[in-house]
């Protein structure tokens, strides 16, 4: 899997299935399953250091996790967040971590942020570090967002969410996560822009679905987002689970209304 085959995809309409992934057990499970995109998220701040959020996480933690991943996956593409303060001082800043990243297996970078992030994304992507964006809820602004809660609903943040999505597309972005924001707009923002977008909490009209293989396997000690489904229940074991959920991603089973927002 590679970045190419990824936009190819979108251009063909086939959905594509991206899950959470912190080490070499369930990365091999997961690429043997059919995901085709491995997101080493900072999420593991809580589901595997047991944080309340993701701003404990440090880069060395990334690049550990990241090796993992990379040791157990053969096919799947691999994202590697950029913990909190690693690239929002300067474009320069943020290199040097990805590069840190990049060597330990990630083949692209994710950061938070919109219009502020641009000069970034352009400096990374011009040196060869594919960049993803991410726009909506964006977990380590949660302090300043007021909590885990859906973004975008009124017009003018919606018409700058879509803005923010053009430009980073426009910067090189390769790919973007949109995060707990209504369907209708997610379903603007798919069509908008050439690169695929990634859907979490964000309705069934993205080009892709990511989830924390701990929420979709019920087993997130925490509360579990309405915008998840368990998919343990029916499964026989957790290949299974996570089987279902990628046919369920290329049919637009999940997520069905119940797991989106107006
Ligand atoms: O850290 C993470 O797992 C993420 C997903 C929620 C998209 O960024």
């Amino acid at each position: 899997m590679n970045l190419l085959a990824l936009q190819q995809m979108k251009a063909q309409g086939e959905k594509i299935a991206v899950l959470t992934s912190y080490d070499a057990s369930f990365a091999a499970l997961s690429d043997k399953a059919g995901v085709e995109v491995l997101l080493v998220g900072d999420s593991l701040g809580m589901t595997i250091q047991g944080h309340s959020s993701t701003l404990p996480v440090s880069l060395r933690d990334m690049e550990y996790h990241t090796r993992c991943v990379a040791n157990g996956a053969k096919n799947a593409f691999i994202v590697t967040d950029m913990p909190f303060g690693s690239y929002q001082k300067t474009p320069e800043q943020a290199f040097e971590n990805a590069a840190l990243l990049m060597a330990a297996g990630a083949q692209m970078v994710k950061i938070e942020g919109g219009a502020i992030m641009l000069d970034t994304v352009r400096f990374l992507v011009e040196r060869g570090i594919p960049v993803c964006g991410h726009l909506g809820l964006t977990p380590q602004s949660v302090h300043q967002l007021g909590g885990y809660r859906v973004q975008a609903k009124d017009e003018a943040t919606a018409r700058r969410l879509l803005e923010d999505a053009k430009a980073l597309a426009q910067a090189g972005s390769g790919m973007l996560v949109l995060e707990m924001v209504p369907a209708a707009l997610a379903a603007a923002v798919s069509q908008a822009v050439h690169i695929p977008v990634i859907g979490i909490g964000a309705g069934k009209y993205c080009d892709g679905q990511v989830l924390v293989v701990q929420d979709m396997l019920g087993i997130y000690a925490g509360k579990s987002p309405r915008f998840v489904r368990n998919f343990m229940q029916g499964a026989a074991n957790i290949e299974q689970a996570i089987t279902d959920y990628v046919a369920a991603v290329k049919a637009q089973t999940f997520p069905a209304v119940e797991h989106s927002f107006e």
